[in-house]
Parts: structure tokens; C-alpha cells; sequence
């Protein structure tokens, strides 16, 4: 009677101890996999705020509906500024902002948009759905816009239909303090001190709709230009010439060879179009097929900025030039129902880590990727903020530059990243995405995206070089992939706190949900 037993409760045992085997293996196998080191004291470079910029161009209704809605709107404005888009803006310390283009700003003339606003003149906007601009918005009211955002301005002057000489006063008539033909005009005009005016570019996509010009000949019309762009009554103009689209060397290498000198700053531009240009698919109705394709393209612009860095180190090893991206994000088709030519598209969380995973890869690239700007702020692309006349909703985008402000001017700490790879059909992507700061306060934040869809990354991450003893976070998640606000539901999807970590030592461990973007703060 008692052999059996025995030998029952053997087996009883050894499977006991064979599951928890089963079950040890199974919870080290992704952990070992998915790690983080951080190097506390060797952070050497700083994150230019200015990476956390946006772009605004005179297309559907960025400008009109979005920030402008005129002094005698009933919608609460400030000379014609919308209240809640700059309380908005102002609240994710938006530090730079881009206009009046994009393609529009090779179609503008500068002084169509100064004066009493009954004689300013109309244009076509021939870019965006020919329809007539009236140029209320114009200088003035842009840079009180920047004014009231407490942003830096960044014009992009006409090259491609606009003269050398108009390009010259528009920089006399904003900066020159004393009495001058230009800046009597603008006394005239309501403004007696002159505007300090940082970031200026020449052109805007100069090989395309800016003036279909070849690189070589565009190098020498930049030289051209650049030369009569004066630093007047102190200003310092930060210039920066037209770059290339995604992977376009050719035209990085002979910008940088014959007019590398004469530049502060190099443009790039990228955006994620899932699909392709022919075939884009829609904002909110895709499944995981479009979901893995986006991450996948959206993160083709890390190897496009470290091709052009390769050019510049070769020509700049000083990495005096910038390499500013002042146009990038996701581009679908437009919402069904609204003018194709207005580019107005909803965002969804997947919108969420295609911001998460970029401004990752800005920030580690932050020695040479100076500013980035993305398209565009209101109504258009990958807008932060939607709005439908009186009302205004934040967009997922727009809550991960609110997690994502803690970066600007912080240190870059370097890491250490093994993470696995999100499989989807046979294709592979990395499945985490990830960037580290210390901020003056000595905080570190580390921003981390998941981009599959399907599973959480059990994480170890290890901070060397600084004792650590908290932790705390916020989240932008949802349940389904493509969660996204409505002027009905505005809430459906923003950042919550974050539970899922814990210190022990100088480890952390995080579970990071599938599909989501969050920043975490160590102390
Ligand atoms: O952001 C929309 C357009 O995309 C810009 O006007 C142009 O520069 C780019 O092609």
C-alpha cells in the first residue's frame, strides 16, 4: 500500500517542479530579451528644445478656423488669435513654430499681408484647392501668434516666385530698429519695436513644388539669396537652406559641398504614408496590417538622418550645421466628406507612436538634428489640435509632445537597447522604441513606445552612474489600435498614471502594455 504512494506522490512532485521550471523559463526568456541600460554621467549632449516644433502653412484650415478666426469672431480670441489653441500650445511649451509654408510659402508675397487689413490684397492659393487667400493673416498677426504662444518664429521666405530683393525688405521690415524705408512702413503699420526674429529659411522643397530646381542650381540661387540676409540691429538670423525629401543624398552632398559655409541649418523632410503615395489608406479604419506598416515606414527616418549626418560629418565634422526636419509625420487619406486639397485627417493612437517612436529617434540623434517641425499644428496631416468652429479637441499626437516636453534643453543620456522584434507576416520591426534625458533637476526621463499591437515587453532597465530610489509615469494607451478623440467624445484617449514599475536597486522593472507611449520619471 505504501510503494504507490510514495512513488505518486514522487511524480507529484517532479511535475511540480518541472511547471515551475516550464513557468521560470517562460517569464526570463522575454526579460532577458528586452533591457535597458542608462548611462546617468555620460550624457554630453544637449536636446534642442526647438525639436519640439510645429509647423503652420496657409492650407485648409490651419490658418483660418484653426489659430485665426479674426477680432470679431464669437469664438474667444486675442486680436483675432484663438484663446484655446494657445492655452493649448502654451501647455505642451510649443518652442518654435514654422510658416506661412510648405509649398504656399513660395507663392507669397509678403506684402499682400501688412496694412489695414480692408486693402490688403487677395491671392489664389494654388498649392491647396485655389482658393482665395485674403491675407488677414499675415506678419504681424503671425508674429503676435508667437508672441502670445511664447515661441520662437520661423519664416520660410519666397525663393521659387519671389525676388531677392523682397526677401531682403521682409527681414529689414521685421528687424531693423532704426529709421529705414521698411521699418518706417512698419511703425506705420502699428508696430513701432521690431520683431527679434531666430529661425529663417530659404525656400521650402526648392527641387518640388518650390521651383523644380536641380541641386547644383539651387546651391547657387541659395548663395545668391543668402548673401543680402542681414543681421540687422543685433538679430541673429539662424538660416537655413532647403534640403531633401527622405533619402535624396545627392542633394545633401552638393548642398553641403557648395554651400555648406553659408548655412546654419539644412532642412529635411519625411513623412510616413502608409501604403505609399498612390495607395494611402485611411486615419482611422485600418488593421494590423497598416498598423505594422506605418511603424515600419516611420521608422525608415532614423537611417535617412543618419545617411545625411554621414554627409555633414564629412563636410561639417564640427556639426556647426544643423540638420533641421521641418517637415515630417503621418499623411492619409483625407477624412471622407472633406475638400481633398485641405489634407484634414483624424489621430489615432497609432498616430501616438509614430510621435513617440520620431521623437525618439530626434532626440538620439540630437547632435546634429536641430529642430524638427512637425505637419502641421491644427486641422492638417498630423494635426495636435482639431477644431470644428467653437469647439477644439487635443489629438493623441498632441499628448505625447505633453509626455515628451520633459526632453526639451535636457541632457541625453546614451543606452543600451536589446529589445525583441514585433513580427507581423514574416516582416520584423523593433518592437520597443526608446530615449533618455536628465533634466537641470537631475530627473531622468526615459520615453518608451511599444509598437506591437498584441503583447507587453517585460522590461529591465538599469541605471548606472546615479542612485535611484522612485519612480512614477504617465501612459497614453487604449484597447483598440485606432482610439482616437471626437468633438463628441473628446476623452476617449489621454495620458493616465502609470503603475506598472517598480525599483529594485538600480534595476526597474516595467511592463510596457502593448501599444503604448510612456514616459517615466526616476529619481
Ligand atoms: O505639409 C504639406 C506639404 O507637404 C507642404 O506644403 C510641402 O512642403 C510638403 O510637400
Amino acid at each position: 500500500m505504501k510503494k504507490p504512494r510514495i512513488i505518486f506522490c514522487l511524480i507529484l512532485i517532479g511535475s511540480f517542479l518541472l511547471i515551475l521550471e516550464i513557468l521560470s523559463r517562460a517569464q526570463t526568456t522575454p526579460v532577458e530579451k528586452s533591457r535597458i541600460i542608462i548611462n546617468a554621467d555620460l550624457g554630453r549632449e544637449t536636446i534642442s528644445p526647438y525639436i519640439y516644433g510645429h509647423f503652420s502653412e496657409h492650407l485648409g484650415r490651419c490658418i483660418y478656423g484653426g489659430f485665426w478666426v479674426g477680432e470679431n469672431s464669437s469664438i474667444p480670441n486675442v486680436r483675432g488669435i484663438r484663446k484655446d489653441v494657445v492655452e493649448a500650445l502654451r501647455k505642451i511649451k510649443i518652442p518654435v513654430l514654422r510658416w506661412p509654408g510648405g509649398c504656399f510659402a513660395d507663392t507669397y508675397h509678403w506684402k499682400a499681408g501688412v496694412g489695414p487689413k480692408e486693402k490688403r490684397p487677395s491671392m489664389i492659393n494654388t498649392h491647396w484647392g485655389g482658393v482665395v487667400e485674403n491675407n488677414h493673416f499675415g506678419t504681424h498677426e503671425f508674429l503676435d501668434l508667437c508672441e502670445q504662444l511664447g515661441c520662437e518664429p520661423y519664416i520660410c521666405g519666397n525663393v521659387g516666385s519671389g525676388t531677392v530683393q523682397e526677401m531682403a525688405e521682409w527681414i529689414e521690415y521685421m528687424t531693423f530698429v532704426g529709421q529705414s524705408p521698411m521699418a518706417d512702413w512698419r511703425r506705420q503699420n502699428g508696430r513701432e519695436k521690431p520683431w527679434r526674429i531666430k529661425f529663417f529659411g530659404v525656400g521650402n522643397e526648392s527641387w518640388g513644388c518650390g521651383g523644380n530646381m536641380r541641386s547644383e542650381y539651387y546651391a547657387d540661387v541659395y548663395r545668391r539669396y543668402r548673401s543680402y540676409i542681414r543681421n540687422f540691429s543685433g538679430n541673429r538670423l539662424y538660416v537655413i537652406a532647403c534640403g531633401p525629401y527622405s533619402d535624396n543624398y545627392y542633394w545633401t552632398e552638393i548642398l553641403m559641398r557648395e554651400a555648406g559655409r553659408l548655412m546654419n541649418g539644412l532642412s529635411l523632410h519625411y513623412y510616413t504614408v502608409p501604403g505609399g503615395w498612390a495607395n494611402r489608406g485611411s486615419a482611422t479604419k485600418f488593421g494590423e496590417e497598416k498598423w505594422f506598416d506605418t511603424m515600419d515606414r516611420a521608422l525608415k527616418i532614423e537611417e535617412y538622418i543618419k545617411r545625411h549626418k554621414a554627409i555633414m560629418d564629412r563636410y561639417d565634422p564640427e556639426k556647426r550645421v544643423g540638420l533641421i526636419v521641418d517637415e515630417w509625420g503621418t499623411w492619409y487619406q483625407v477624412e471622407p466628406g472633406t475638400n481633398p486639397s485641405f489634407l484634414y485627417q483624424q489621430n489615432t493612437l497609432r498616430d501616438a507612436l509614430v510621435a513617440g517612436l520620431t521623437l525618439n529617434i530626434f532626440n538620439n540623434h540630437c547632435d546634429r538634428v536641430k529642430m524638427a517641425n512637425l505637419a502641421q499644428t491644427i486641422n492638417v496631416l498630423q494635426a495636435v489640435l482639431l477644431t470644428q468652429d467653437e469647439k477644439m479637441i487635443l489629438t493623441p499626437t498632441y499628448h505625447v509632445f505633453d509626455l515628451y516636453q520633459v526632453h526639451q534643453k535636457a541632457t541625453l543620456l546614451p543606452l543600451e537597447l536589446t529589445a525583441p522584434d514585433y513580427e507581423f507576416e514574416g516582416k520584423k520591426i523593433p518592437a520597443l522604441s526608446a530615449s533618455a534625458s536628465q533634466d537641470e533637476e537631475g530627473r531622468i526621463h526615459l520615453s518608451l513606445c511599444n509598437l506591437n499591437p498584441r503583447q507587453e515587453i517585460p522590461l529591465i532597465c538599469e541605471i548606472r552612474g546615479k542612485a535611484i530610489s522612485e519612480i512614477k509615469g504617465r501612459i497614453l494607451t487604449a484597447s483598440k489600435m485606432n482610439e482616437h478623440n471626437t468633438f463628441e467624445e473628446p476623452e476617449r484617449i489621454t495620458p493616465v498614471a502609470f503603475k506598472g514599475a517598480r525599483i529594485e536597486g538600480q534595476k526597474i522593472f516595467i511592463r510596457v502594455p502593448a501599444k503604448s507611449v510612456l514616459v517615466v520619471e526616476i529619481n
